[in-house]
């Protein structure tokens, strides 16, 4: 019988033409459930939840390749009990999330969203030195939680916009530090010191609210916050009360805690500039995310060495 995978649909137009040769491939659109079946590859977006029940119809599985670096949507201890290989997608993102997390800084430290809004009212009556200032980055201090690759990305672009950074992470990033002057901080003084906080860290169940009413609290006040990491890394319901009391000056939100849900108030307020996670998405980070997933099947497929595996059974 011909090797069977599931491949997420949305991809399709992002991969080449017949991306798994002698592979049987079926297309499944997000939104609909896992197909049951004899397939032996998935690979799927990170939308798609891959837990026990969906393992249980997959009884062929070998290798899920998530198209997506993060892997919170996957069920790791389940697909290593039951043998199967897990892939990401590290590095072809790095530089499209980090361009996208100092868009988002530089909207929220300008206040894009309320100039914008005049305009759009008609309300904008001329040139005013007093008006819609904002945070100059030059001299700022950003905070970076989760210096990993991303973080780090993020951190080399603000040093050139001359801020000057701290960052939390569980090791010391010596040669990130010589780079950028980058001081490795506990979190709670990288909140405190900082003018504005990114968030950089992956969804695991210790960094669930890893940001909450306290932390928060210990920010300065009138600290701006970008989130294009995981949405459950922040306590949602907190960062909305920091907002509406004016403890936090501005958020940029790329993630939310129950996408695609963005709670309305997020949405309205003149603080907040929300995107529909939309960190990685330029062509080439799309396609060469889609490219490496299916690379990670064709390697198992073929008994190669995983380009960038998460989870490693032993092969069967
Ligand atoms: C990922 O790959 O985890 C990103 O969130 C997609 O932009």
């Amino acid at each position: 019988m011909a090797t069977r995978a599931l491949i997420a649909a949305e991809l399709q137009e992002l991969l080449e033409p017949d991306p798994l040769p002698g592979v049987g491939v079926t297309w499944v659109p997000a939104g609909s459930a896992t197909p049951a079946g004899s397939y032996a590859a998935l690979v799927p977006l990170l939308s798609r939840v891959v837990g026990r029940a969906e393992l249980a119809g997959l009884p062929r599985l070998r290798i899920v390749a998530n198209c997506a670096v993060g892997i919170d949507n996957i069920d790791l201890d389940a697909c290593a009990a039951r043998g199967v290989f897990v892939t990401n997608t590290p590095d072809v993102l790095t530089d499209a999330t980090a361009d996208l997390t100092l868009a988002l800084l530089l909207a929220v430290a300008r206040r894009f969203k309320e100039g914008q809004a005049l305009l759009e009212q008609g309300a904008w009556g001329g040139w005013d030195p007093r008006q819609l200032l904002g945070l100059e980055l030059k001299g700022a201090t950003l905070g970076i939680v989760g210096a990993g690759r991303i973080g780090q990305a993020v951190g080399r672009r603000a040093h050139a916009f001359g801020m000057r950074l701290c960052y939390t992470s569980r090791k010391p990033k010596p040669t990130f530090e010589l780079e950028t002057g980058a001081l490795r901080l506990p979190l709670n003084e990288v909140l405190e010191r900082s003018d504005v906080v990114t968030l950089h860290v992956p969804s695991f169940p210790t960094t669930h609210h890893l940001i909450g009413t306290p932390q928060l609290a210990g920010m300065r006040r009138g600290a701006l916050l970008i989130n294009t990491a995981r949405g459950d890394v922040v306590d949602e319901a907190a960062v909305v009360s920091a907002l509406q009391s004016g403890h936090l000056g501005g958020v940029g939100l790329d993630v939310f805690a129950r996408e695609p849900h963005v709670p309305d108030v997020l949405v309205r307020h003149p603080r907040a500039v929300v995107l529909p996670h939309l960190g990685s998405a330029t062509v080439r980070t799309r396609r060469a995310m889609a490219a490496l997933a299916v690379r990670n099947v064709r390697a198992y497929l073929d008994g190669e060495p995983l380009v960038s595996p998460v989870v490693m059974p032993a092969r069967g």
